[in-house]
C-alpha cells in the first residue's frame, strides 16, 4: 500500500447476549510506511491494590497490542511474582523487559526505557506499597482493572488512594481508567455496577473483557494472535478495550514490528 494511502476501518461490534451492550468503533488511521510517528511517549500502569483482577494479562496484552502496530513498547514487572516478565520472555523477545520492585530503581528503569521507547508499560503489584505507589506516581495514564463484585469495588478505594494523591500534586495525573475484567454479560449487576462506578468521579471504560476460558488460557502469548476461532471473542474483546484507551494517542498507524 502506497505511504500516502489512507486506511479506513470501520469495525461494529454487536454483543449477543440478553444484556450485551453494542459497541460500534470506528477507526481511521492513516497508514504512513515504516514511519514511526507518535506525539510523545507514555508510561501506562496497569493498576490495583487487588490481585488477580488481570493486571499482568493486561499488561501484556496491551503491550503486545502496541509492538504489532509497530510501536517500539517497554514491560516494566514492578511485582516481585514476575508472572508478567516470564510472560512477556516468552511471547515476545522484541519487547524489552525490566523487572524491579524497588521504587528508586523503578524511577531509574522509567527513565531510561522512556528515552528508548514509545510506549513504557507497568505492571503493579497486587498490594499497596513502595512499587505500586511508584508506578502510579509516574504513570502518564493509570489503568484499573477490577471484577465486576461489591468486594472488588470496595477494594478500589484503597487502590485509588495513591491515584488521587498524585492527581493532586501532579495537576491531575495520571489520567485515569477503570476497566471491567471476567465480565459475565448474563448480569445486570455489571450495568449497575457501572453506574456506581461512574459516580466515583473516576472515567470508566464503555468495553470491557468478558470473563472467557480463551483469555484465561492465553499465559504466554496473546488473544489477539492467535487465529483460532476459541480466541475470537477475547481478540474482540481486547481489541476494542485498547482502541477505547489509545483513542487519540496513536498519531499514525504504522507497518507491523518483524
Ligand atoms: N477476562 C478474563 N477471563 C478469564 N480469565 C481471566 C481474565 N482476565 C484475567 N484472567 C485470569 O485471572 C487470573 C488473574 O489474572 P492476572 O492478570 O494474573 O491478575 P493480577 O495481575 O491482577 O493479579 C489469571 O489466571 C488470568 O489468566
Ligand atoms: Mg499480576
Amino acid at each position: 500500500m502506497a505511504s500516502h494511502e489512507r486506511l479506513s476501518i470501520r469495525r461494529s461490534i454487536v454483543g449477543q447476549s440478553e444484556h450485551a451492550s453494542q459497541c460500534r468503533l470506528q477507526i481511521m488511521s492513516c497508514q504512513a510506511g515504516n514511519l514511526r510517528a507518535r506525539l510523545e511517549n507514555m508510561f501506562i500502569t496497569f493498576t490495583n491494590t487487588k490481585g488477580g483482577v488481570g493486571k499482568s494479562t493486561l499488561s501484556c496484552h496491551l503491550a503486545i497490542w502496541l509492538f504489532d502496530r509497530g510501536y517500539r513498547v517497554a514491560l516494566l514487572d514492578t511485582d516481585p511474582q514476575g508472572s508478567s516478565s516470564e510472560w512477556m520472555r516468552n511471547a515476545e523477545p522484541g519487547i524489552t523487559v525490566r523487572v524491579t520492585s524497588d521504587s528508586d530503581a523503578i524511577q531509574t528503569a522509567r527513565n531510561e526505557l522512556m528515552a528508548a521507547h514509545d510506549f513504557v508499560i507497568a505492571d503493579a503489584p497486587g498490594a499497596e506499597g513502595g512499587a505500586a505507589n511508584a508506578v502510579t506516581m509516574l504513570a502518564d495514564l493509570a489503568v484499573l482493572p477490577l471484577e465486576p463484585t461489591a468486594l472488588c469495588v470496595r477494594a478500589l478505594k484503597d487502590a485509588l488512594k495513591t491515584i488521587r494523591l498524585s492527581q493532586t500534586v501532579r495537576e491531575g495525573k495520571p489520567e485515569t481508567v477503570l476497566v471491567l475484567n471476567k465480565v459475565n454479560k448474563r448480569s445486570r449487576r455489571t450495568a449497575t455496577l457501572k453506574k456506581q462506578l461512574r459516580t466515583s468521579g473516576f472515567r470508566v471504560a464503555e468495553s470491557e473483557l468478558r470473563w472467557l476460558d480463551a483469555i484465561a488460557e492465553s499465559c504466554d502469548s496473546a488473544v489477539t494472535r492467535e487465529t483460532a476461532p476459541k480466541y475470537a471473542g477475547g481478540a474482540m474483546d481486547m481489541e476494542a478495550l485498547f482502541v477505547e484507551l489509545m483513542a487519540g494517542r496513536l498519531s499514525d498507524r504504522i507497518a507491523a514490528n518483524e
